[in-house]
């Protein structure tokens, strides 16, 4: 065993991330200058100072969220966002991350799937090239929505197959409709192809992150973390080989736990659930990739070799195929602790 407890997690050690959204990345300096660019008008009332949003619970989230992606205009801002988003991944170590893309809001913005396809492909090149880091994307339809507006941005990922555009997701308000009314989007895209994923658990108990799993064709759960009020729905969860997209720093912000200290990461992780660190949307919550690995050692004790394995969990639970993975994990394999 290497590392422990009072030191410092190395930048350097190698990480991943698969449940992150673009639109949540853009850093409020970058919003106000491509806003600048495209002549928008960002209300003002959206941030609280220079480098943070303002809101105060999870619908002004959303809220400030939505406004400040409509700062974008064209598949050079997509690229842009990606690619800033990318630069400080890379910064903190992560070798391989997957991004949640919204059609949706790009569309809101007029661009085109193709145009949001092209900026952020063009991110992916551009920063494997400058960092070696490797960014895959998960198309994502938003549950509040609507079935309908899920089932246009299923076709448009179908009907326009991009070597870096992996799978399918849902994010958005917990509390609109039930999974059964997305089944149909859902079947759809995992018969095209497409692994999936989904919200649950975050807002809501463990009987809908069940609901989702039998329902929905789905290898992993974004969040899940309410799965831990019922022990036989973790068993489950557990036994089932669930990928668990766990964002700390996230529930802690939106107050789905008051600390650290209630979270249940270790917990669901003793269980035996394969468990994840993520950011969600990181300058909402003032994160990143490395503060979730550096949280996870203060807060919930993991060590170096602890957080190695959570990176290769989430190698193994990504998208991607298994030549793919086989190099992500000779580069974990091959790291060196020099502390
Ligand atoms: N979209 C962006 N962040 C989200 C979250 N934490 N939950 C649901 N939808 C989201
Ligand atoms: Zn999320």
């Amino acid at each position: 065993m290497v590392g422990n407890l009072f030191k410092m997690i190395p930048r350097n050690l190698p990480k991943a991330e698969l449940h992150c959204h673009l639109e949540g990345t853009i850093p409020p300096l970058l919003a106000k200058k491509i806003a600048k660019k495209n002549n928008i008008d960002l209300p003002p009332l959206l941030f609280k100072d220079k480098n943070t949003y303002a809101w105060n619970d999870f619908t002004s989230f959303l809220e400030a969220y939505d406004q400040a992606s409509l700062c974008l205009r064209s598949a050079q801002d997509y690229r842009d966002i990606t690619y800033e988003y990318l630069s400080i991944c890379a910064l903190e170590g992560a070798i391989y991350v997957e991004v949640f893309t919204s059609p949706d809001h790009a569309a809101e913005c007029g661009i085109s799937y193709n145009e949001h396809v092209k900026g952020v492909a063009q991110a992916f090149e551009d920063a494997e090239k400058d960092f070696g880091i490797i960014g895959r994307a998960i198309v994502t339809c938003i549950r509040h929505f609507g079935p309908e507006k899920a089932m246009t941005v299923a076709d448009s990922l179908i009907e326009n197959p991009h070597p870096y555009f992996v799978g399918f997701g849902m994010g958005g308000d917990e509390g609109y409709l039930d999974y059964a009314d997305f089944k149909p989007v859902f079947d759809k895209v995992a018969a095209a192809g497409y692994p999936c994923t989904t919200h649950a658990g975050e807002h809501f108990g463990p009987e809908t992150i069940i609901e989702a799993v039998n329902t929905l064709p789905i290898s992993r759960i974004g969040h899940g973390v309410r799965i831990s009020e019922d022990a036989k729905s973790v068993k489950e969860i557990a036994k089932q080989g669930i990928v668990l997209e766990i964002c700390p720093g996230s529930n802690v912000s939106l107050g789905i736990y008051q600390s650290y200290s209630e979270h249940p990461f270790s917990y669901l992780r003793d269980a035996g659930c394969k468990v994840t660190l993520n950011s969600d949307d990181p300058p909402f919550f003032d994160t990143n990739i490395g503060k979730e690995y550096e949280k996870a050692h203060t807060n919930f004790g993991l060590n170096i070799e602890d957080l190695l394995d959570i990176t290769r969990t989430a190698i193994d639970a990504a998208f991607i195929n298994a030549n793919e993975k086989a190099k992500l994990h000779s580069r974990i394999d091959s790291w060196k602790y020099s502390g």
